[in-house]
């Protein structure tokens, strides 16, 4: 008979093959979505996945290991860093900022190299952190920073927690020591999300991303590390045992085909000439990326070429860093004023002393909100370092400190509505402070602004300016007013003539007819963007079903939480908005979402991903938007590996060349509104 023990033994032969195949799995899914950029499976089914192997780990600890999948949060917090000394120097490189500096950087190696001609590697200079990684048979064992190029310190601990960072490599004849070098980053967008919170929570901000991955990275409990989202680009390599690579651009392929994650945008080119080229290339991109970088690296591809060059002091010959013009620069706070937006909320400005920051003037920048303005301490008068990147709004980094006169003003946040006057508000969990006032104008005026919007309404002619002269003369309280306007009331308004008021009232006649969702996202319901507008008209089809919807009912809708679904709910329970809907119902406004013959007919772009660029002829970007959803597709805004299709108008930018270079189908206006008759 079989005990107990027995059928453990048995069960557990069966899990450990399980556990096999699972960590095989998730190695390759991984690899699907880390290096090649284009994931096999949904993400759901990449969780359920981790969390059957979680399931049996639990179960039969014996078979855990530490380059499972699971494993990427260790133990306890350490004491502090060990120093480890590096088997090769981690070195920096020399910079050139100018075309002939390049040239210089050409002739220089061309001379002390009497080989062939040298050809280049061009890759994106990342602006994060230099790490270095050791793999043995295949394994991560050991993670180090830079430090002073000798010796770093040991993070291995926090290196396992970035995903990007495989804990084994893929392949079966790994190297027995593989040191591999790469760049930490954080993406802009998590970046401001990360100092989004620590301002709520009243903890100092990190001036960029850069200093945020330092910073996460050097934290003694890889918890935290866990939680910040930082990502690598694997870009050299150092010490190695056992590899026969002639060229830097096989080193790359070679990492990509291990699991190592490489910069998509590295470019092999054939002279100095191209190189160049593409230097001014990777450039345009910048602002299009989702992380920073300083400049690209120019690097000599032949292996020998770059032994027998060798380095001086602390810097190799066979390299050099092509800086781009700084997206910081220093100027002078001469004013906060508070703006009021349409939901009230306060938002602080700094008015700066115009300054030139990568190809742009700037004048103003955002201080977010009162507990941002509270973090940076920036005060009327004070030198800042302000920051553009990509294409946000600009920021203040940092106050300098040390410029400071004595004379500079501290602004404290107003407790009253500086337009209206009212009370203003802050909810507790909630960064906005916000004016209370019923009848603020300024939200008001916002509010219409919004609402006749291009992506909302869309009523041509009506802009700010329009929208505070009707608020002002009392003619519109609200946007149901804007469809019961009398012609003859509109002529006292300054600059109105018979043809302008002729022509606003056919814009306000032709906007009744826009959809649904469209309707619901110029009603300004707080949180509720054009996306989940478009959920919502898609899943209630009607105003009236989605004024009546429960909270359950609500958070049903993809992409409604907890957060959305209680702002509808609060919207819809206001008897003020619920007579603007009930007007607007009046007026002839499309309430209800209505199966045009088109999509019955089948949906040529179903299950495709389309980005828009440049101006098309005939349709605005909105409308062109609009067009590609009806067709089924899906519109983002920036051309990665998983983009279907770019449609491009005239003056095309970076997203055209990032589209030819993917090699990604380009359409026309034509082949666009081509594929309605088809
Ligand atoms: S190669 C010996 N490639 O730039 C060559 N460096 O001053 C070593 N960096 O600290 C560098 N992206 O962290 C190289 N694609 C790239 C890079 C890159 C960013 C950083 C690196 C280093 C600094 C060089």
């Amino acid at each position: 008979m079989l005990g107990k023990g027995d059928l453990r033994l048995d069960r557990l032969d069966e899990a450990r093959r399980e556990v096999a195949s699972l960590r095989e799995q998730i190695l390759y899914h991984d690899y699907r979505y880390y290096v090649l950029d284009s994931p096999e499976i949904a993400d759901a089914e990449y969780d359920r996945l981790m969390r059957r192997l979680r399931g049996l780990e639990a179960e039969f600890p014996e078979l855990i290991t530490p380059d499972s999948p699971t494993q990427r949060v260790g133990g306890q917090p350490l004491a502090s860093f060990q120093q480890v000394e590096h088997r090769l120097p981690l070195l920096s490189l020399d910079n050139a900022f100018t075309q002939e500096d390049l040239w210089a950087f050409h002739q220089r190696v061309q001379r002390r190299w009497d080989g062939e001609p040298l050809t280049y590697v061009v890759e994106p200079k990342i602006d994060g952190v230099a790490v270095s990684l050791v793999y043995e048979n295949g394994v991560f064992v050991r993670g180090a920073t830079r430090g002073d190029g000798e010796r770093g310190e040991d993070i291995t601990e926090n290196l396992r927690t970035i995903t990007s960072v495989p804990l084994r490599l893929r392949g079966d004849k790994l190297p027995p020591v593989l040191e591999v070098r790469a760049e930490a980053y954080m993406d802009r967008q998590d970046f401001d999300e990360l100092n989004r919170i620590r301002a709520e929570q009243g903890e100092p901000l990190f001036a960029n991303p850069r200093n945020a991955a330092a910073g996460s990275l050097r934290q003694l409990d890889p918890r935290v590390t866990a939680s910040r989202s930082l990502n690598v680009f694997f870009y050299a390599l150092g010490y190695s045992e056992g590899l026969e690579l002639e060229t830097h651009w096989q080193v790359l392929e070679y990492f990509r085909a291990i699991g190592l994650r490489v910069n998509p945008l590295i470019e092999r080119c054939s002279d100095i000439a191209e190189a160049w080229e593409f230097c001014q290339k990777i450039q345009q991109l910048r602002e299009s990326l989702t992380y920073d970088i300083d400049g690209v690296v120019v690097k000599v591809d032949s292996l020998a070429a770059q032994a027998a060059l060798g380095a001086t002091g602390r810097s190799p010959r066979w390299a050099v860093a092509f800086k781009y013009p700084a997206e910081e620069a220093t100027t002078v706070v001469e004013d906060i004023i508070v703006q009021v937006g349409r939901t009230g909320a306060l938002t602080p400005l700094a008015i700066l002393q115009p300054v030139e920051v990568a190809g742009s003037t700037v004048s103003r920048a955002t201080l977010h909100n009162a507990d941002v303005l509270k973090a940076k301490d920036v005060r009327i008068g004070d030198t800042v370092i302000i920051r553009k990147a990509g294409d946000v709004i600009p920021e203040i980094v940092t106050p300098v400190e040390s410029k400071r006169t004595g004379s500079e003003r501290i602004f404290t946040f107003p407790d009253r509505c500086p337009v209206c006057g009212a009370e203003v508000q802050r909810l507790p969990g909630e960064a906005v402070t916000r004016c209370i006032g019923k009848a603020c104008p300024a939200q008001l005026v916002e509010g219409l602004v919004h609402f006749a919007s291009r992506g909302a309404m869309d009523i041509e002619g009506i802009g700010p300016a329009l929208i505070s002269q009707l608020v002002e003369a009392g003619l519109v309280k609200d946007p149901s007013d804007l469809y019961f306007l009398a012609p003859e009331s509109l002529q006292e308004l300054p600059r109105m003539g018979k043809k302008s008021i002729e022509n606003l009232m056919a814009a306000i006649e032709a906007s009744k007819s826009r959809p649904l969702a469209r309707v619901i996202f110029a009603l300004g319901i707080r949180l509720v963007g054009e996306a989940a507008a478009r959920e919502l008209a898609a899943h209630f089809r009607s105003m009236a079903r989605l004024q009546s919807a429960s909270r359950e009912e609500l958070q049903a809708v993809p992409l409604v939480g907890d957060k959305i679904a209680d702002s509808i709910i609060s919207f819809m329970g206001e008897p003020q908005n619920r007579r603007v809907i009930q007007r607007l119902a009046e007026a002839g406004v499309t309430m209800a979402e209505e199966e045009s013959a088109l999509l019955a007919a089948g949906k040529p772009l179903e299950g495709k991903t389309v980005v828009l660029t440049g101006t098309l002829a005939n349709h605005s970007r909105q409308e062109a938007a609009e067009l590609v959803r009806t067709l089924g597709g899906r519109v983002t805004s920036s051309v990665s590996r998983n983009t279907d299709y770019v449609v491009a108008g005239a003056n095309p930018g970076s997203k055209l060349a990032r589209a030819q270079e993917l090699g990604i189908p380009i359409l026309s206006e034509g082949d666009l509104e081509g594929l309605l008759k088809e």
